[in-house]
């Protein structure tokens, strides 16, 4: 990031285009706000510190994920072990330009996690504590909708431009939904593993999914039933009571990972079992996060959690 920025601001550029998945994109935008700035980075991570004007930036994903098109943040690799945040209205791109041909070359285990993260960042939008809304509703349910009807899809068979299609454009609005209403407690749990462990964004995400879902099920039963039935495409609908449906949400993405053919524990990532609790203590920095969650999360709590993804 340093570097690039360094080349960046010896280039005398005026307009900065990021394209590649969410690293590359979130590279861009603190290239294109850092490029004529004075400020430090280190003095921009957090929520509104970025100072100063930023320079003319576009996006172009070749993931369907992040949605960090359309995001005003960036998450930034800092150290070995750590990654921080910037998050600031500068961020937000001027134009966002979606190809579903350029994720056509996308493996499939990236298609599948990445994919994972986006229907994540819509479900953790619909169940945010905070800023819920029925505009991010709106955006979370459709992203949701697309992304369930055609993950599979691109992943067994990533030439279906009809499947990257909806995925890329699923990924945009479940952006803009979590924008809106910002991820929680599986975003807050999954970045210890990512840093410690180098496991991919998404990845991370899907293997701390289930059991967060499972523990937030007494505070989200309603919002979970809503989600359940537009995954499952309306399965339990008309016989299943709300209770049956909503418990089945873990169920279903254990099952979808699994036809995915994405690992599900954290053992089969060599993931050492006496890490947990470094791991737990580390997602309680995740605080930005955790204020989202419906529920309210302890160290002990999200002990718990890794232990049931181990
Ligand atoms: N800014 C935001 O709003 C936001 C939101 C969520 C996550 N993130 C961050 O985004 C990052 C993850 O981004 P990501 O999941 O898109 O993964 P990524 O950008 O790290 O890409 C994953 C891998 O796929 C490769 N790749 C990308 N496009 C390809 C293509 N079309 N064909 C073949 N290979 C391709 C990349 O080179 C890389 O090896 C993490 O740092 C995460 O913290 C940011
Ligand atoms: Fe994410």
């Amino acid at each position: 990031m340093l570097d690039a920025l360094g080349r960046a601001r010896a280039g005398n550029i005026d307009t900065v285009i990021g394209l590649g998945g969410g690293s590359s994109m979130d590279v861009a935008k603190l290239i294109a706000a850092l490029c004529h700035s004075s400020q430090a980075l280190s003095d921009a991570y957090g929520i509104g510190n970025l100072t100063g004007e930023r320079l003319p930036l576009v996006q172009i994903p070749t993931t369907a994920g992040t949605g960090s098109e359309v995001t005003p943040i960036s998450i930034i690799t800092t150290g070995a072990t750590t990654k921080a945040a910037v998050i600031a209205p500068q961020l937000l791109p001027d134009v966002a330009l979606l190809d579903p041909e350029l994720t056509v070359g996308l493996p499939p285990q990236v298609t599948a996690a990445t994919g994972i993260d986006a229907m994540v960042h819509a479900i953790e939008s619909f169940t945010s504590a905070i800023h819920k809304n029925p505009y991010s509703d709106m955006l979370a349910t459709q992203a949701l909708k697309l992304m369930s009807a055609h993950i599979e899809t691109a992943v067994h068979d990533g030439e279906d431009l009809k499947a990257r299609t909806a995925m890329l454009f699923g990924s945009l609005l479940a952006g803009q939904a979590f924008a809106n209403a910002p991820v929680a407690a599986v975003h807050a749990l999954a970045y210890p593993l990512g840093g410690h462990f180098h496991i991919p964004h998404g990845l991370s995400n899907s293997l701390v999914l289930p059991h967060v879902l499972r523990f937030n099920y007494e505070t989200s039963a309603d919002s979970y039933a809503t989600l359940a039935r537009i995954v499952m495409l309306g399965a339990g609908e008309g016989s299943a009571s709300d209770d049956a449906v909503s418990e089945s949400l873990p169920d279903y993405f254990e099952a979808l990972v699994d036809r995915l053919m994405m690992p599900s524990k954290l053992r089969e990532l060599n993931v050492p079992e006496d890490s947990l609790p470094m791991l737990a203590r580390d997602a309680m920095q995740q605080q930005r996060l955790l204020v989202n969650n419906p529920r309210k999360v302890s160290e002990q709590d999200a002990l718990r959690i890794y232990e049931a993804a181990y």
